[in-house]
């Protein structure tokens, strides 16, 4: 016989499409063995004389998706934001993302990047690493442990890149390969293939891994026209590829599993029909493309294309784990890129938080919305009332987009278990 149901009771807010939210005051959710029985405004007869937990005032909002994070740059947090990317890079991440040959560095840093995450209400994730094997395998399994639902790959580099982070195309080939062999078959935890992007991997390595990627039934995440130099120097490296999107469709990468380009600033046409015919998901990191100043993507224009849009922290491009932040900064950079293109229309709150839930959670299954059949992967808000005041439900969910941390994050649920990031990370290091 299965657990009791938990039902708890509070105000619920969740994003059902994009632009839409429904709140529910004072509303109940029955959740049993951590999935969400049902959502109401009365508790059904059948539940009558069950104990219920009661927020009170507390906003219970479906936990964030982050779909765009380099666990390896979390020291990088806040450090040469004043650098445009090439030389971000090359300064900073690439000398960094190099201690990772050394295990203990990464068995110090990795329970501190899925701690940072819980506590800022991240629950699910696609992240990348680095190009060390066992640093990648340790990850790997330090994100079983904790629960989260998560994509993480093993990146590849074979070419313009420094001497002391660069693979040979084989040696890619193959520990990328083992990595998927040896962590495949994982219910919330799954491998995906991770090329950094097109100017970083040879056309024989990204050959390779669409080989690996239709054998082994994997997805792809990269970064995708990121900035203008960007996607000017993969077309020179590219001359028989249209776009950087079109490198991926024609080498077959598409059709494997989930498609997760980051950023899409500067997409083309082609590359709008090639989304748009693979439902990928694409990630706006809003932070990162201000600090590296690629620039702002066109979010409006996505929607109104069909295609799937999410949000990511870009860390360390972007310097906060909070993608409720980054719902409030989606808004702002739209509102810029209106004011600058004024055929351009900026989004809503609305919009943001769809982002931020429902849209990002979408690539993991049954999460990132509270409702039935789903799973119960929440938080609970609270303190965002200031005294004498009178704000709506949803307007201090949108306060604590743009002014609340994880102070505000009372509690957790991941599967139904409250979950305490301190003790998730005393796990992780014991
Ligand atoms: N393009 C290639 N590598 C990176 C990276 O680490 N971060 C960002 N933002 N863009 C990249
Ligand atoms: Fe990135």
């Amino acid at each position: 016989m299965g657990k009791r149901s938990e039902i708890y009771r509070g105000n619920i807010v969740t994003s059902p499409a994009m632009g839409e939210l429904t709140c529910l005051e004072h509303g109940f959710i029955a959740v049993k063995d951590g999935v969400i029985e049902g959502v109401w405004q009365q508790l059904p007869a059948g539940y009558a004389g069950a104990e219920v937990t009661d927020f009170g005032d507390g906003i219970i909002i479906p936990a964030f998706s982050d779909l765009h994070i380099h666990a390896s740059q979390y020291t990088e947090r806040g450090v040469g934001m004043d650098s445009l990317l090439f030389d971000w890079l090359n300064n900073y991440t690439f000398p960094q993302e190099a201690g990772f040959r050394d295990i203990t560095y990464a068995e110090t840093i990795y329970p501190q990047v899925i701690r940072e995450l819980l506590r800022h209400g991240t629950m699910h994730a696609s992240f990348f690493t680095t190009i060390h094997y066992d640093a990648c395998d340790l990850f790997f399994w330090m994100l079983e442990e904790s629960g989260m639902y998560a994509y993480t790959g093993k990146v590849n580099m074979d070419m313009n890149s420094p001497d002391f982070l660069v693979e040979t195309t084989e040696e890619s080939l193959r520990e990328t390969d083992r990595f998927i062999a040896e962590h495949s078959g994982g219910e919330r935890v799954k491998p995906i293939l991770t090329p950094r992007f097109a100017p970083t991997c040879s056309e024989a390595l990204l050959k390779g891994l669409a080989e690996i990627g239709k054998r082994r039934h994997v997805g792809l995440q990269t970064h995708l026209v990121e900035s203008r130099a960007e996607s000017d120097w993969t077309k020179e490296l590219f001359p028989a590829y249209r776009t950087d999107g079109d490198i991926y469709e024609r080498l077959g990468f598409l059709e494997n599993g989930p498609a997760i380009f980051a950023h899409v600033i500067f997409p083309e046409d082609v590359d709008i029909g090639i989304l748009k015919k693979y439902g990928c998901m694409t990630v706006h990191c809003p932070d990162a493309t201000t600090n590296i100043t690629a620039g702002i993507m066109p979010v409006s224009s996505l929607k109104a294309d069909g295609i799937g849009i999410s949000l990511g922290s870009d860390i360390g491009g972007g310097h906060g784990a909070g993608i409720y932040r980054q719902a409030g900064r989606a808004v702002q950079l739209s509102k810029m890129k209106e004011f600058y293109e004024p055929e351009y229309r900026r989004i809503k709150f609305a919009d943001a938080f769809y982002l931020a839930t429902a849209g990002g959670g979408s690539v993991f299954g049954d999460v990132g919305q509270l409702k039935e059949g789903f799973r119960f992967n929440a938080l609970v808000i609270g303190g965002m009332e200031d005294k004498g005041a009178a704000h709506t439900v949803p307007e201090l969910l949108e306060r604590f987009c743009y002014i609340g941390d994880d102070r505000n994050i009372l509690r957790r649920y991941l599967d139904g278990v409250l979950t305490d990031p301190d003790e998730v990370y005393a796990r992780l290091v014991r």
